[in-house]
């Protein structure tokens, strides 16, 4: 009897095991999520998706289904991913897929841009020419028609580089080291803003404010392929007002960093809190919003909250206190 009563027992917790345990969890790089992005540059999707992870109440990992996607080239594709445990729970995971135009890393250029050699001296500290530029709507100035000065300290922490301003042919920094990026991008920076970037994300996580590395050191020819690209792909005006001409990117000092909440960068990513805490923060560890939105004809790029630059503790602090860009500052187009 005693017997009985003791199966009727076990059947009844079976049961309500069956009943009440919790469905599987899914991990976006490996933090609890329900929702996340990936940024892709093509169709193919399959190496980002296993950032999506899904574990059952026992923490055993259990496939995850992603449905078909009609593809019908670059753009945003909201998805439904699911997971199920084998006992009938299943969850659901908002995946949002953004195609994005420009290719992460460019193919080949197919034609390099002409970048002008160096104006006369190296010495003035009033940057290139002024005569014959292109000018755009918002007094953007078309990079082809500057003669820049070519800069003599690149591997100062303290270096300017703009459209008037380029590096030496042939510059790479000496120092670079690879940097936690938070969503499996495999990133560079010069060792001094690494260190701090690794403490400003240690700062911010205390906060609950999770900074991810989307692009950091690039070399002259990938940023000539970007360049490129852009031109190609949106316009001449477009590339300028976003993109730097090669030997002319801040990201080939290895001393810029987009930083983002995402591993792509939303467009109002001034709105989170990850640009809020940014805004408020990064100039205690040494780093500056490069091209602030109210300063676009100084800078001649269009806002992008996303775009720090490393300069050190001292320089970003005056530099945010006065509320000067870094040409401003200088003196310097
Ligand atoms: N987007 C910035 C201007 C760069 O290309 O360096
Ligand atoms: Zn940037």
């Amino acid at each position: 009897m005693a017997c009985v009563a003791a199966l009727v027992v076990l059947a009844a917790a079976a049961g309500l095991t069956l009943l009440l345990h919790p469905a599987p969890r899914f991990t976006f790089d490996g933090e609890k999520a329900t929702a996340g992005t990936i940024t892709v540059s093509s169709a193919d999707i399959s190496g980002e998706l296993g950032r999506v992870k899904a574990h059952d109440w026992l923490g055993k990992e259990r496939p995850v289904q992603c449905p078909g996607i009609g593809f019908a080239g670059p753009g945003e594709y909201a998805l439904t991913l699911t997971a199920e445990d084998g006992l009938g729970k299943r969850t659901q995971f908002a995946l949002t897929v953004v195609w994005e135009a420009v290719p992460e890393v460019p193919a080949e250029p197919e034609e390099e841009p002409e970048v002008p050699s160096g104006g006369a001296g190296g010495g003035s500290s009033q940057g290139g020419q002024s005569s014959g530029q292109v000018v755009y709507e918002g007094g953007i100035v078309e990079p082809a028609s500057i003669t820049p000065e070519i800069i003599s300290n690149p591997s100062a922490i303290t270096a300017i580089v703009n459209k008037y301003h380029a590096l030496p042919e042939g510059y790479a920094p000496s120092d670079l080291v690879a940097i936690t990026t938070n969503c499996g991008k495999n990133l560079q920076l010069r060792e001094e803003a690494a260190a701090s970037w690794e403490q400003m994300m240690e700062a911010a996580k205390a906060d609950g404010i999770t900074l991810k590395a989307v692009s950091a050191y690039r070399t002259r020819d990938y940023q000539n392929g970007l360049f490129t690209n852009y031109t190609k792909n949106n316009g001449k005006e477009f590339a300028a007002l976003y993109s730097a001409y090669p030997r002319r990117s801040e990201h080939e000092l290895g001393l810029a960093l987009d930083i983002s909440n995402t591993a792509g960068i939303p467009d109002n990513f001034e709105t989170t809190a990850e640009g809020r805490w940014l805004m408020q923060n990064a100039h205690r560890y040494g780093w500056i919003l490069r091209y602030p939105e109210d300063k676009i004809k100084i800078t001649q790029y269009g806002y992008e909250p996303w775009h720090y630059r490393y300069l050190g503790k001292d320089l970003a602090e005056t530099l945010y206190k006065s509320g000067q860009t870094y040409e401003e500052y200088l003196g310097v187009k």
